[in-house]
């Protein structure tokens, strides 16, 4: 009894010190219990370059729509003493559009640059001081200055059976499952099987296991395949690791396992096991699949931290079958220097199939298709020019290599979404 009774204690100790969680990611304000904003200063930014940087937190540049979204800008303070801040509005002639897609609702024009019907193009910024919108000096051109950045805040509500933690839910499921059908039944809204980061989280997660009565061995999110280093079914990166000697061992399959006993000093320690083994595992979602940005803020019950490192492109990422891929961070705008590498394996005796319905990138990026995963020569490569959106690529395998590489530190464009598939 006391036995038990020890571990619920050690148990809510552990919970207490660890959840940070904050709706915003770190910079951002909240306002009015809605979405987060963040000042952000460029040298020699033009409105593309402005916004993209607001994609790299997951954000676009600010869209406004009630008087508390512009007071809450207009006194935010910019990193440089700037005097205003540029917005995501941007019209022609008449008609204007918010860069995130939300409705021009609200507008607090300058009266003297009020947009006419000129087709003529005009970007704008808040000033710090009346809060009105003025027309920028090089419209949407190259500038240097303060721009304001709007974020979705993130939230999640855990469910009874969910463990709270670092601001996402922990779900453990102590009925034994082969791996794929663990990570297919992980709860929704950007669930997975554990990816762990550090020894305090293997502490934790070994704990949670351990007090919801799991012995033996727990199913981890780790793939490691043969010759590659570990990578998450999250996508995090890989810069963890428990591993206890010999493993990885070739001897068995690509999937991971924590153990949990404590014979021999394993407990907590990795090993591969045969993907096939049936056994408990850890899920864990962060509110990473909803949506990133959105005009209607709800109000939360519970807050979700801003996520763990996803969007990063690991080593190689491997897809059977039929699918989807796309490049990081999409749909938002390409992060520079991601190279990511996706292996694409149909069914034996198939040929591998690609289109790209979806294609939106510019100077600085480059999607090679490769022929098998030997082949040094492309099949395709693209640079600036799109693929045609209703050609079909074939290989003359069941296996097709691509590398996507932002070359610049300014890639162009969103990004782009493929599907493959067996014929
Ligand atoms: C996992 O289990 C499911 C359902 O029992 C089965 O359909 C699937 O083939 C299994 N996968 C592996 C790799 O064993």
């Amino acid at each position: 009894m006391l036995h038990v009774g020890m571990r619920s204690a050690c148990l809510v100790v552990l919970l207490l010190f660890t959840i940070e969680a904050t709706p915003c990611p770190d910079g951002y304000i909240q306002v009015g219990g809605g979405d987060c904003f963040k000042t952000m200063w460029g040298e020699r930014v033009t409105f593309t370059k402005a916004e993209m940087m607001c994609n790299e937190d997951g954000g676009m540049l600010a869209s406004i729509h009630n008087d508390q979204d512009n007071e809450a800008g207009r006194s935010m303070v910019c990193p440089q003493s700037d005097l205003q801040k540029l917005i995501g509005l941007r019209c022609v002639g008449l008609e204007c559009e918010w860069t995130d897609g939300s409705d021009v609702d609200y507008t607090r024009f300058f009266p003297a640059n009020v947009p006419s019907n000129d087709k003529v193009e005009r970007c704008y910024s808040l000033s710090n001081g009346d809060g009105l919108w003025y027309k920028m000096k090089a419209s949407c051109g190259t500038q240097t200055g303060c721009f304001l950045c709007r974020v979705k805040a993130r939230t999640i509500t855990c469910n009874a059976n969910e463990v709270e933690y670092k601001g996402g839910c922990v779900f453990v499921q102590t009925t034994p499952a082969n791996q794929s059908v663990a990570e297919n039944s992980c709860p929704g809204q950007g669930g997975h099987l554990i990816s762990i980061h550090s020894q305090e989280e293997n502490n934790f997660h070994q704990n949670l296991a351990l007090v919801s009565g799991i012995s033996g061995s727990v199913y981890l999110g780790g793939k490691q395949y043969a010759k590659d280093p570990l990578i998450w079914v999250d996508q995090t990166y890989y810069d963890f690791n428990k591993f206890i000697a010999p493993f990885p061992n070739s001897a068995f399959d690509d999937c991971v396992q924590m153990m949990l006993s404590s014979e021999f000093g394993t407990l907590g320690q990795w090993t591969n096991v045969d993907c096939i083994t049936k056994l408990p595992y850890i899920c864990y979602r962060d509110g990473t699949n909803v949506p990133l940005y959105s005009t209607t803020p709800k109000p939360s019950t519970t807050t979700v931290v801003y996520p763990k490192s996803h969007y990063k492109c690991p080593p190689v990422q491997y897809f059977n079958r039929a699918g989807k891929i796309y490049s990081p961070n999409f749909p938002l705008s390409i992060p520079p220097q991601q190279r990511c590498e996706y292996v694409i394996t149909t069914d034996r005796d198939t040929i591998a199939h690609i289109k790209f319905p979806v294609y939106d990138c510019e100077s600085g990026t480059k999607l090679t298709v490769y022929d098998g995963l030997d082949s040094e020569d492309p099949l395709l490569y693209f640079t600036s020019t799109a693929p045609n959106p209703s050609r079909i690529y074939a290989a003359s395998s069941n296996i097709i290599k691509l590398v996507f590489e932002p070359t610049d530190n300014s890639p162009v464009g969103t990004g782009w979404e493929a599907e493959f598939f067996p014929l």
